[in-house]
């Protein structure tokens, strides 16, 4: 790092004129007062709307961030893309895809639909990332009990982050695992299909996915997951490769199609990059080959997307030719 930062060869050379120009995207967008806090439990109802950060992380581990970067929030869908990496670096397309599609719903994020194979329609929505943690559980290490399988998971999310840790909001879980209907509706909707793994554990596989939205990051850990990812599975931070580069591929794909709920394809439409929104008002961005970029501010907007952090993107695009095409 410190060679090429001599040779002025980093992936942005000129990052602080880089930075104020974000930090210009932050101000423009922490005065938008649109969207409503999560409400389906008290723990996210309570969140203060004001809460505005964002990180980044670049391929070669330049940073920068802004405003309320370090307060903890729950994972919730962020997680989702990250379970789908560990289930295809540990089992392989083939074998995940056989469960799973890889089609956008055009649905809400946890409607009672299977696709026309009776397979969720892909792992960025409930139904699909429900049983990306039975694929998880029941066919990754089976040995290992639930709670090794919430360690191992834990420890690939920390690596993903260049060896931060996490945490888990406990209150977060169990109020999750009570408001749960429509989840647990999906749950036993896809065991009617016959949609899992043979021996998987409906309880534990439920108890499992509400687990990995309740572990708890912030804005620049979540920035440097998405470093990661950007840089084909190599953690720029600590340089070790947590993920295979398809399993990375098919990861970018998916939240590029499917990452922003109902919102996916005029997202990819008009900012064209890979993005996967969590209810907690998370948004985890990702510019192969450039940079992690991490947003959080809890106001949604219908779709349950962050307000804030679907503009920054807009403005972003609009700034620098990031857009894919
Ligand atoms: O499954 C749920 O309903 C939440 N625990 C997480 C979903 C989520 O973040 C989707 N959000 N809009």
């Amino acid at each position: 790092i410190m060679s090429r930062a001599f040779r002025h060869q980093f992936i942005i050379p000129e990052f602080e004129s880089f930075s104020k120009e974000i930090e210009e995207i932050y101000w423009k967008c922490k005065s938008n007062n649109d969207g409503k806090v999560a409400s389906y439990i008290p723990q996210l109802a309570r969140m203060n709307p004001n809460y505005w950060g964002v990180s980044i992380c670049t391929i070669d581990g330049q940073r920068f961030s802004l405003g309320d970067v370090n307060i903890p929030f729950t994972l919730q869908s962020c997680s989702k893309p990250l379970t789908y990496a560990i289930a295809l670096d540990q089992l392989g397309e083939e074998l995940v895809h056989r469960y799973v599609g890889q089609e956008p719903s055009g649905r809400n994020f946890n409607e009672l639909i299977l696709d026309h194979n009776k397979k969720p329609h892909n792992p960025m929505i409930n139904a699909g990332a429900i049983l990306v943690c039975a694929l998880l559980k029941t066919l990754v290490k089976p040995e290992m009990t639930l709670a090794e399988k919430f360690d191992f998971t834990m420890n690939y999310f920390e690596r993903l982050a260049g060896g931060e840790d996490l945490g888990f909001n406990n209150a977060i879980f169990l109020s999750e695992r009570e408001a749960a209907d429509r989840n647990y509706a999906l749950g036993f909707y896809m065991r009617e299909h016959k949609c899992y793994p043979e021996k998987t554990s409906f309880r534990e596989c439920m108890d499992f996915y509400f687990q990995c939205c309740s572990m708890e990051t912030n804005c620049d850990i979540v920035s440097v997951m998405g470093a990661t990812l950007a840089n084909g599975g190599i953690c720029p931070l600590t340089e070790e490769k947590v993920l295979g580069s398809e399993s990375v591929r098919d990861v970018l794909s998916l939240m590029h199609s499917c990452g922003m709920y109902d919102y996916s394809g005029q997202f990819a439409f008009k900012v064209g990059l890979p993005a996967k929104s969590g209810v907690c008002g998370g948004l985890l961005v990702v510019i192969p080959n450039v940079m992690g970029i991490c947003t959080w501010s809890p106001p949604l907007d219908a779709l349950g997307n962050s307000c804030r952090g679907v503009q920054f993107c807009e403005e972003l695009v609009k700034k620098f030719n990031f857009h894919r095409y």
